[in-house]
């Protein structure tokens, strides 16, 4: 395969699961990118959670040793992809909209952080990466949302089989997935954020795995309006966190790198099954399906 078919299937695979369905009118992924094309045949990829100049730098040494890297393939944003990140924003209005917040107040809060994140991310030199790919003469994209999606849809499927149960079960449940497993070896697992709602039942939950961004404080007043009790995330700010415990949500922390290599890990399988060989680095936990 070359580096627009690797791409384009992440791109696919993305898409078929993305909560805003179908609609010819989206530029659905403006956080994803090809970042240094070369049209080369590729038979192995590096995949890391974040690529930066040192990852580079460290591929080009393993490949001095004898490693046989192709590509690069980074899951957080970069270069162009990086300053438009917050574009992406707008899936979660999709997923507040479902819960019964108000079209109008879900737009005027996406706005809001949207704007916030444009303003952090213009302070930022986000072309280091892509400058030393190009010196360096090594293929490389960016793949964010897209594999966001299927982190999305792996919990979504999740707990719908899981409805009803009681949180500290359902955390169990979770916390047993491998890479939640072999993150928590790491000190990085999955954890509620309130203990002493553990004997709750999960009846109405939010999985909260996509749209780039971390929503605005104010949605969980919102959300716990509309009888949300239960909030999935992979990470969540100070803030946010303070809001979903001051508002009586119960929420479960599935853990930032554990959840992303979720993601990767279901388009690695794919990618594995078209006999792309992986080197998993850079935070992803390898696992099989
Ligand atoms: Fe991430």
């Amino acid at each position: 395969m070359n580096l627009n078919q690797i791409y384009s299937l992440a791109i696919e695979m993305g898409k078929e699961v993305d909560i805003r369905g179908k609609d010819k009118d989206i530029d659905y992924f403006p956080d994803s990118k090809i970042i240094n094309y070369r049209g080369i045949e590729i038979k192995s990829v590096y995949i890391g959670i974040d690529i930066g100049v040192g990852e580079l730098l460290l591929i080009d040494r393993l490949k001095d040793k004898g490693y046989g890297i192709d590509a690069v393939i980074s899951h957080h944003p970069m270069a162009e992809a990086g300053y438009r990140m917050a574009e992406v924003a707008d899936i979660q209005k999709h997923n507040w909209i479902k819960y019964g917040v108000d079209k109008k107040s879900a737009e005027n809060l996406i706005k809001k952080i949207k704007w916030e994140s444009l303003m952090e991310t213009r302070e930022k030199n986000l072309l280091r990466a892509e400058n030393a790919a190009e010196y360096l003469d090594i293929p490389l994209f960016c793949i964010h949302t897209a594999i966001d999606n299927l982190t999305q849809k792996y919990f979504e499927d999740l707990l719908a089989k899981n409805k009803g149960k009681k949180l500290q079960d359902l955390f169990k449940i979770i916390s047993n997935i491998k890479e939640c497993k072999l993150a928590d070896k790491k000190g990085d697992g999955p954890f509620l954020l309130d203990n002493e709602l553990k004997n709750n039942y999960v009846n109405n939950f939010l999985v909260d795995m996509t749209g780039g961004l971390d929503p605005p404080s104010e949605i969980f007043y919102y959300l716990k309006e509309k009888m949300v009790d239960t909030i999935i995330g992979m990470h969540y700010s100070l803030d946010n966190i303070k809001e979903i415990k001051d508002n009586k949500i119960a929420g479960i922390i599935t853990g930032h790198m554990a959840s992303d290599s979720i993601g990767l890990n279901i388009y690695c399988d794919k990618l594995e099954s078209k006999g792309i060989k992986i080197y998993p680095g850079s935070g992803f936990y390898r696992v099989r399906r």
